[in-house]
């Protein structure tokens, strides 16, 4: 049995995470794996229904502190429910976003700050911690516009545009902090060729 991984995606809203989860997938199936892609919020009947009350854009009042437990909330089950064992069985697993997206949106653009947002999720994580994570980088202003295209804004797409400028700048921080773990690629390239990157730095763990 192949040794399972463990590979998350991270960018700012309308970063082109999902285009690139499924050639990524396509690429580990290739290579005999078989591949789970979760998704966070999200990703088991419970962090879904927390997913719900997370993004619905009535919920103005929602306090920061509030929120980052409920993404922690979420996190555990999936972990729980299904990261964990399917890395346990030998299985790819793909994340569109982990915690970082907490270190970056609460920790950093909320200022809930980065030790308190790593000391409520470690219970969440538990051991599983990404061997890589792709972080498709984008300005602020230009993921927003994408994301406007596609459907109706949520809760966290309608902050301001102040706010998304942090997420961009804190990933970019993130990445600056951890180069060993975190690919930080130009999400304005052309599809293929941050696929190819993706896939050369995969290589290296698969092989
Ligand atoms: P989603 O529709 O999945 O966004 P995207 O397609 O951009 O991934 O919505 C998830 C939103 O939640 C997104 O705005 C990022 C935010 N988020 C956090 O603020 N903290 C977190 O821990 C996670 C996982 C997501």
């Amino acid at each position: 049995m192949s040794k399972g991984i463990f590979i998350t995606m991270e960018g700012p809203d309308g970063s082109g995470k999902s285009t690139q989860i499924a050639l990524l997938s396509e690429y580990l199936k290739e290579n005999g794996y078989d591949v789970i892609i979760t998704r966070e919020p999200g990703g088991t009947r419970i962090s879904e229904k927390i997913r719900e009350i997370i993004l619905n854009k009535e919920y103005q009042e929602m306090n920061p502190m509030t929120e980052l437990m409920l993404y922690a909330s979420a996190r555990a089950q999936l972990v729980n429910e299904v990261i964990g064992p399917s890395i346990e069985e030998g299985k790819a697993v793909i994340s569109d976003r982990f915690v970082d997206s907490s270190v970056v949106y609460q920790g950093i653009a909320r200022g809930l700050g980065i030790e308190t947002v790593y000391s409520v999720n470690a219970h969440a994580i538990g051991k599983y911690v990404p061997q890589v994570t792709f972080l498709l980088d984008l300005p602020a202003e230009e993921g927003i516009r994408r994301k406007k295209n596609q459907a109706e804004l949520d809760r966290m797409e309608l902050e301001s545009i102040e706010f998304h400028k942090k997420v961009a700048e804190g990933y970019r921080t993130l990445a600056d902090r951890d180069p060993e773990r975190i690919v930080k690629i130009d999400a304005s390239l052309p599809i293929d060729e941050i696929c190819d990157m993706i896939k050369v730095k995969v290589k290296g763990i698969i092989e």
